[in-house]
């Protein structure tokens, strides 16, 4: 079965086409950092309309790298939920009206579960059972997956997603939105100089707390700051560098924890921040030495992406008939209550 995935909830348009039989055929994106960038952050208005002036010809654009027809496209699956709801509502109504047009079936896709099963686009999948780490702009959770839709929740944020904190710490240090990678980037100049808290790291369980580490480096910034002039480049590298090892070493940390408790020898990691040099390193070489494994998707599938929606869809779809394609957004929806395809 050939499935179109649209990918809308935010700031990136990401159409793909998954076959179940060949794999991912073609995949495509457009990202409004850079519309964005001017305002700090994203602007749900701005989003919505860009994503309807992409989405059409991304489409086109995969449909002919994979060397396919639209008529060719046997069902479509888009991102129902969590996100803006008016970037939502446009992935939703091209994927709904495209469907009609093509007598085919769509899926309501829980952004999430794309972002969870994206390694699984890889070569040599883990196989199920497996604890997943899911670090992105908007969460920080530690589930324990058995199956498609199977998902326990054993841990999550009491606060600020991990993403979120590289994002308000990548701003305190005057780097643009959205920070994550830049400051990555920074902190691979930055020496051991700073020794900033692990939050909840002895706490006894698998939540998260990461605003006072981001209050803890405005601390740092303002006693480094010289009035009316710009910090030196070292010290911003070193707070830069203080924050990812702390934030490192608290998600290595947990995730060893994770697997200790559920007997599981498999880790699986996405989302952007699994994007992060450091935390793949660090995630390794715990790996290695405690005797368990750990997958992560490819780059360019740790951030939102058409491919994670269409895969998503395809494992999902496989009874789904034409509706009527009526159909509605979550902006906010859980990911526990999602249950096993049937
Ligand atoms: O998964 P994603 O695209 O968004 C949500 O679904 O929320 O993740 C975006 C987040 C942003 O906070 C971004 O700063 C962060 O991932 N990010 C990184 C890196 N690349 C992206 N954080 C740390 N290091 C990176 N290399
Ligand atoms: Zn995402």
């Amino acid at each position: 079965m050939l499935v179109l995935g649209i990918e809308s909830s935010c700031d990136e348009t990401g159409i793909a086409l998954y076959d179940t039989q060949r794999g991912l055929l073609a995949h495509a994106l457009h990202s409004q950092v850079k519309m964005h960038a001017e305002y700090g952050g994203v602007v749900p208005e701005l989003a919505s309309r860009d994503h309807i002036r992409r989405a059409l010809p991304l489409t086109n654009k995969v449909l002919a790298d994979a060397n396919a027809k639209l008529s060719d496209i046997e069902a479509i699956a888009y991102t129902q939920g969590p996100g803006l709801a008016g970037a939502l509502l446009v992935g939703a109504s091209i994927a709904e009206a495209l469907a009609f047009a093509l007598n085919v079936p769509t899926l309501g896709v829980h952004h999430l579960e794309g972002h969870l099963l994206s390694p699984l686009l890889e070569d040599n999948p883990p196989a199920f059972p497996f604890v997943a780490l899911l670090v992105s702009g908007g969460h920080t959770q530690l589930m324990r997956v058995s199956g498609i839709g199977d998902y326990e929740l054993l841990g999550d944020t009491l606060d600020d997603a991990a993403g979120e904190a590289f994002d308000k710490t990548a701003k305190l240090l005057g780097l643009d939105y959205p920070g994550g990678a830049a400051l990555s980037k920074l902190a691979g100049q930055g020496k051991p100089h700073f020794k900033l808290p692990r939050p909840m790291l002895k706490s006894g369980d698998l939540n998260f707390s990461f605003s006072g580490l981001k209050t803890a480096v405005l601390t740092l910034v303002k006693k480094h700051q010289p009035p009316g002039e710009q910090m030196p480049e070292q010290t911003r590298a070193d707070i830069a560098y203080a924050f990812q090892e702390a934030i490192v070493e608290v998600l290595t940390a947990k995730c060893a924890s994770a697997l200790k408790q559920t007997g599981l020898k498999s880790l699986i990691v996405s989302g952007g921040v699994g994007a992060n040099r450091q935390l793949r390193e660090s995630m390794n070489q715990t790996a290695a030495k405690q005797g368990w494994n750990v997958a992560y998707p490819r780059l360019e599938f740790c951030t939102d992406n058409g491919a994670m929606i269409a895969f998503a869809g395809a494992m999902r779809m496989k009874h789904t008939q034409a509706g009527d394609h009526a159909f509605t957004i979550k902006a906010r929806w859980d990911l526990a209550e999602l249950t096993v395809p049937e």
